[in-house]
């Protein structure tokens, strides 16, 4: 009898990892064409506001879809719901936008490198803005983050200035939006939430994507595009866009079924080796070795970060 119930016991335990173990995949996966054809389609059409939104665009359109078939049940929300997600699409509005920008000035693997630094930017919010303390270990764990982060840029070939503090921007709106959307994730579920989020982050976005770039511009953005790659580039930038609603829909239901702390690895360790990798492949994008050697670093910093035990109670010194 013991013996049965242990072996269902280890069966089930198997059947998790696996399941979590192709959930990570496919996400590393489906992140890896995201970033393939959001660089191609930037380097043919440089219009990242428009960009940003088509994504948020075909995001919002999948899940509609999926709510009116009810292959996906379409959340209760009230007033105080949508209220709460206010402040966090506008910092998801903001992270996306800027990281785009980021993109679409330097090499894809440089742009990852930079986003490995989103630890360091965490703790620096939740201390400043939150008063929350870290042990000791953590503020370590910085040093070579924020020194690999360092160490890659400045070796980096086609450093762009403008490109690296739009990352940086990415990354503190990337962390404001993670902070605030703990709050209200668990009335609606992962996959709903980030629907949401979708939905409201387009409202926001579009009005400000007109003003900068504007239909006249994207026009004839759009025939340029279409004379060098052919028509074949709407096939570009359905890949985009619906692969960057795939990817972050994947890693929230990852998170569904994973601790933050394999979350984390997950995400920063083998998703963007995964992205840097691929793409300095696909690209041929030249490397230093003190280049590689800063990524390598700051990764490992992300590491040792993410093997600190925050649950061990530290005072705030506010
Ligand atoms: C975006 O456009 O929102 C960013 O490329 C997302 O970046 P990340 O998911 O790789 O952090």
């Amino acid at each position: 009898q013991i013996n049965i119930e242990f072996n269902e016991e280890a069966r089930e335990v198997a059947a998790q990892k696996l399941k979590i173990g192709l959930y990570f995949a496919s996400w590393w996966a489906l992140n890896v064409v995201f970033n393939i054809y959001n660089k191609k389609v930037l380097n043919a059409f440089p219009f990242p506001w428009l960009t940003s939104t088509l994504c948020l665009a075909t995001g919002s359109l999948i899940m509609l879809v999926c709510w009116a078939t009810k292959i996906t049940e379409a959340p209760k929300t009230d007033l105080n719901f949508w209220k709460a997600l206010l402040p966090v699409a506008v910092a998801h509005t903001i992270g996306h936008v800027a990281a785009t920008m980021s993109m679409s000035k330097v090499a894809v693997s440089f742009s990852h490198i930079i986003k490995s630094g989103e630890p360091a930017f965490s703790v620096l919010v939740s201390r400043f803005f939150l008063g929350q303390a870290f042990p000791l270990a953590v503020y370590l764990s910085l040093l070579p983050i924020i020194g690999g982060v360092a160490l890659a840029a400045a070796n980096e070939l086609n450093f762009n200035l403008t490109g690296f503090i739009e990352g940086m921007i990415a990354n503190l709106a990337f962390v404001f939006r993670n902070i605030l959307s703990k709050r209200g994730m668990d009335s609606v579920g992962g996959v709903n939430y980030y629907a949401c989020l979708s939905v409201m982050s387009l409202l926001i976005l579009t009005p400000f994507a007109i003003a900068m770039e504007g239909p006249q511009i994207w026009a004839a953005g759009w025939d340029k595009a279409v004379s060098q790659i052919g028509p074949n580039f709407i096939w570009w930038v359905a890949a985009q866009t619906v692969f960057y609603h795939l990817y972050n829909q994947v890693s929230y239901m990852s998170l569904n079924e994973t601790s933050p702390l394999t979350f984390s690895i997950g995400n920063v360790i083998m998703r963007r080796i995964s992205v840097i990798v691929a793409s300095i492949l696909i690209f041929r994008t030249s490397v230093q070795p003190s280049n590689a050697l800063g990524a390598a670093i700051a990764i490992f910093g992300t590491f040792l970060y993410s093997q600190v035990d925050f649950s061990i109670p530290v005072l705030a010194k506010k």
